[in-house]
Order: C-alpha cells, then sequence, then structure tokens
C-alpha cells in the first residue's frame, strides 16, 4: 500500500478544516499556538516512516502522556493498581469532578485527569521522590521513541501549575477519599510536568510500536510490557482515550488512540504500525478536530482497522 500517497492526500482534504478547531487557551503557552497546522507520521515495524507536514514541529503531548504514565504504573503495582483506579469509560469530560465525588475518590480509568494524576501518585510512591518519578517517566519514553532528546517543557509546566486549580480539586477530592498518598501538590507538579514533554508526530508514531506489536519494540527488541498488558493497555485506549468522545472516536476510526489538548493524537494499528497527527485545534470534547478526521479518512482508505 502506498501510505505516502495516502497521507499526502489525506493533508489536502482536511486543510480546509483546519480553521474549524479551537486551540486550548486555558495557559498562554498553548492558546499562542497557530491552528493552522497539520502533521501526520506513520512508522511500519521496519522503522520505515511516511510523514506529511510539520512532522518535524515538537508540540506538548499533555494527556497522552497518560498512556505512558499508565504503563509504567502497571508495570510496577500490576493488577493491583487496579484498586486505586478503574477501567471503564467515565462518559464525562475529561477534568470532571461530579463523577469522582459519587465514586468515593475512585478515578474511572488512568486516562482522564483524576486517573492519571493517581497514577502519577502511585509512581512517586513507588520512585520515593517526585525527581525520580519524573527522570523515570522521561526515560521510558526517550528509550519507546528511540530518542534522547525529548524533554519536558518548564514554561508550559509552570503555567499548567499556576492555572491548574481543577485539577489540584481534583487531586484534593481523591486525597480527602483517602486515595492519594502523597501530597497536592507535589502530585499534580509532577502530572503536569509529564503533560509538558514535547514530541512531534515522528517520534509519537515511533512510540506506539511497542503497544502495535504485543509489548516488544520490533526494531530493538526490547519487551516493555507483556502480551497481555499491551493487549489491556490498547483496550482501554480504545475504550477511554478520547474521554466522552471514545466512543465516537472508536465509531469513526476503529482503532485504539489517545488524545491530548496539544493537538497530537496517537493511534496503534495491532500487528502493523504506529500512527501520530498533529492539529492543534481541538473539537468541544478536546480532541483534535481535524486529527480525528485525518484518522478516519486514514483508516476509511486503507482499510485499516481492528474491526
Ligand atoms: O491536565 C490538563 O487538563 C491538561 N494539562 C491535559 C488534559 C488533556 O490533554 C486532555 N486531552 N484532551
Amino acid at each position: 500500500m502506498d501510505y505516502q500517497k495516502i497521507i499526502n492526500e489525506i493533508a489536502q482534504e482536511v486543510t480546509p478544516f483546519l480553521k474549524d478547531g479551537k486551540v486550548a487557551d486555558y495557559i498562554p503557552a498553548l492558546a499562542s499556538v497557530d491552528p493552522e497546522q497539520f502533521a501526520m507520521s506513520v512508522t511500519l515495524f521496519d522503522g520505515t516512516q511516511y510523514n506529511v507536514g510539520y512532522a518535524d514541529r515538537l508540540f506538548s503531548i499533555q494527556s497522552i502522556s497518560k498512556v505512558f504514565t499508565f504503563t509504567l504504573g502497571l508495570n510496577i503495582y500490576g493488577s493491583s493498581l487496579y484498586k486505586r483506579i478503574g477501567r471503564e469509560p467515565s462518559g464525562n469530560p475529561f477534568n470532571s469532578l461530579v463523577q469522582l465525588e459519587y465514586e468515593h475518590g475512585k478515578p474511572r480509568n488512568p486516562f482522564i485527569n483524576a486517573g492519571a494524576i493517581n497514577v502519577t501518585d502511585a509512581l512517586i510512591s513507588h520512585y520515593e521522590s517526585e525527581e525520580v518519578a519524573c527522570e523515570e517517566v522521561m526515560e521510558f519514553i526517550r528509550s519507546i521513541a528511540d530518542d534522547n532528546s525529548i524533554s519536558s517543557n518548564e514554561i508550559v509546566s509552570k503555567s499548567e501549575m499556576k492555572y491548574g486549580h481543577r485539577n489540584m480539586a481534583l487531586a484534593n477530592l481523591m486525597k480527602s477519599f483517602g486515595n492519594l498518598d502523597n501530597e497536592v501538590d507535589d502530585v499534580v507538579s509532577v502530572y503536569f510536568k509529564h503533560c509538558s514533554i514535547e514530541m512531534n508526530t515522528k517520534m509519537l508514531s515511533r512510540a506506539m510500536l511497542y503497544l502495535a506489536n504485543h509489548g516488544v519494540d520490533p526494531i530493538t527488541g526490547i519487551r516493555y510490557v507483556s502480551v497481555q498488558r499491551a493487549k489491556r493497555i490498547n483496550t482501554v485506549m480504545l475504550t477511554c482515550g478520547h474521554y466522552d468522545a471514545s466512543g465516537d472516536f472508536a465509531f469513526r476510526v476503529g482503532l485504539p488512540g489517545k488524545s491530548g489538548v496539544g493537538g497530537g493524537i496517537v493511534v496503534v494499528v495491532p500487528k502493523l504500525m504506529g500512527i501520530s497527527v498533529w492539529a492543534p485545534g481541538l473539537n468541544t470534547q478536546g480532541n483534535s478536530l481535524v486529527g480525528t478526521k485525518a484518522l478516519e479518512l486514514f483508516s476509511d482508505k486503507t482499510g485499516l482497522s481492528i474491526f
């Protein structure tokens, strides 16, 4: 299949829609991003990459980091991680507080903010320091993306902290129910450092290969998770990766994916490839509007989906 031709066509077809999305504006660093940008990358198991648009441009991965922290959390705690977080779709916005109260401080899944903050707390407890927890997440991402240059943007994370009242509220609520071990400020600050990691679509599509290949990086041969765990992470991506639009994303694209408010989306095509798209304009649920459209076109044009 001529993947380059297909993604070139997609880039052309989605261009008129770039103006329709709305960039995240809760912090200045994201509000100032030009919405009229698009990138798409596909990485195959032999390392061959197909790219279109601004595939070298770094952006804030935001909630895509939740896939990586969830992977690390599972590797450390195994199934006992589910004592503190669930694995069901929330049907609510990513930063919603109400369900967390009804459900006694146990977040529905690791991909809503409360769930990812909780996983971060578990990582801090395990590594016994915020700095080490941060560094381990960075090292894991550098390893799966095979790129040592990846880092977190301190201007973004400080700004997130300044405007992070809702995430602080989520963390406080979990703390009040006894479902957070460490200090609220420390946990939320580490969570924001993960969100502020910067990558491009080339790096992110490469980073998905371990999930596409039953837990083993097909290029380096490194096993990052067991076969069963890779299956489960992909499943949670499919059912919860796009918050209250997870059903719609699965309906349109038919592949496991995870979005971030920076406009990035990662997608896994099991046994074949990793994909990443970036278009900073978001839809009302906080997922990349054009990114979702591009992935739907990719799945339609290639016939690739898990169904
Ligand atoms: O914590 C937040 O609200 C943001 N830093 C990240 C949320 C996010 O990416 C949701 N994704 N669509």
